[in-house]
């Protein structure tokens, strides 16, 4: 890039928040130029604002210390005409975000989102880079139906299903994926707390987690869907159904796989597809794309959540235990780091791939 892109982060001291503080503090394409947040914090720095929240392991990063928040209701037209684009991750209800994140589009500012609230709109393309680039192509309609010329808004998929839809996309492609059954162990901070916060996660595991097994059984066909007519028109299989499980974990989901194919393929097949599969991000070789999106491990004791979560800077998918099932064609495990590629990271690799494939502008270089 030529040029540096100017960003805004909305929801900047929460969990997700401070994830993109710490992958943008020396991002090669992106500033950080506004933070924002609720009522709450602004007016405030950040530090002030975020009060002894900052939960990540590397030190605040001096730069944002003293930048004083903005409030992202209020102020969204100062922040709309001060950056080049908003990366978006709030706690607020769904029609809310909705209403945020339509009126910062239709303020000329494209919002890359961490939230649920736009990932059914069927002009709205959800992404993992990896697997379905190609749906950005639906923005065009997007910007069509709100009257933009360079605002729109583009989501990313629920955290769980980052571990297993990755390993199991490009095996449809060659032996059609038939049913899925997914069981997924998931890390505290999927939720924006720490065990400070969350004390009764100690020694504990809690069965459910508030929508998370629909997410889990529904996005999955979007991502797999077609554009058609303006639109992404979800797949209609594979088949899937979850249980999700709120497991004491700090960071990183888990999922156990059993999987049933149209074409059983080998063993050897499964793990050639997975060494060689890579996509349009490490084409770009764009700076957060993992080299080796999807690692197999043979050891029978890997991959382990604290061991892997980090894995090329959290953005690649663990992978093991693959073996013959007896009622399943196949089962294994994924792992992923859940606010690295299943929110922040993620996030921040969509925007490069917006970036570089144009859907993405520094204003001033528009005519
Ligand atoms: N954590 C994950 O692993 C994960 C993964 C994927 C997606 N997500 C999604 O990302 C979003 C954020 O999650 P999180 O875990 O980062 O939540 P969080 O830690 O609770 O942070 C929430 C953020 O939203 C801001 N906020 C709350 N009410 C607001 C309002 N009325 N106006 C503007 N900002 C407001 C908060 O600002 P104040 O500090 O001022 O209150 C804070 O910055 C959620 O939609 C979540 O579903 C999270």
């Amino acid at each position: 890039m030529d040029q540096k892109f100017k960003v805004g982060i909305i929801g900047a001291t929460g969990m997700v928040g401070q994830r993109f503080i710490t992958l943008l503090a020396d991002h090669p394409w992106f500033d950080i130029a506004v933070l924002a947040a609720s009522a709450r914090s602004a007016g405030k720095t950040y530090e002030e604002a975020l009060g002894g929240r900052w939960v990540m392991t590397s030190p605040l990063p001096e730069k944002v210390k003293s930048m004083v928040v903005y409030d992202a209701v209020a102020d969204l037209k100062k922040i709309a005409d001060a950056v080049d684009f908003v990366f978006c991750a709030v706690d607020m209800k769904k029609d809310e975000i909705k209403a945020l994140e339509e009126a910062y589009a239709k303020a000329e500012c494209p919002v890359v989102s961490n939230n649920s609230a736009n990932r059914f709109t069927p002009d709205v393309p959800m992404v993992i880079p990896e697997l379905n680039s190609d749906h950005i192509r639906v923005i065009e309609a997007q910007k069509a139906r709100l009257g933009t010329k360079r605002g729109f808004i583009a989501v990313k998929s629920n955290c769980s299903l980052q571990s297993y839809v990755p390993a199991l996309y490009p095996l449809d492609a060659k032996f059609g994926v038939k049913d899925v059954l997914v069981c997924t162990y998931q890390a505290i901070s999927g939720a924006g707390k720490t065990f400070e916060r969350w004390p009764e996660m100690i020694d504990n595991v809690i069965p459910y987690i508030g929508g998370e097994e629909e997410k889990s059984e529904k996005e999955p066909l979007k991502i797999w869907g077609k554009m058609e007519n303006g639109a992404i028109v979800p797949a209609d299989s594979p088949k899937f159904t979850a249980q999700c499980l709120r497991v004491p974990v700090s960071d990183g989901h888990m999922a156990a796989v059993f999987v049933r194919f149209e074409n059983k393929p080998t063993k050897e097949e499964i793990l050639d597809v997975w060494k060689s599969f890579s996509g349009r991000p490490q084409e770009l070789e764009l700076p957060h794309a993992p080299k080796q999106f999807l690692h197999y491990f043979e050891e029978d004791n890997m991959p382990q959540t604290k061991l892997n979560r980090e894995l090329e800077g959290g953005m690649a998918v663990s992978i093991g235990r693959l073996r013959e099932d007896t009622q399943y064609d196949y089962k294994f495990v994924c792992l992923s780091h859940n606010t690295l590629r299943g929110a922040a990271g993620g996030g921040v690799l969509l925007a490069e791939l917006l970036c570089a494939e144009g859907y993405i502008t520094p204003k001033n270089k528009l005519s």
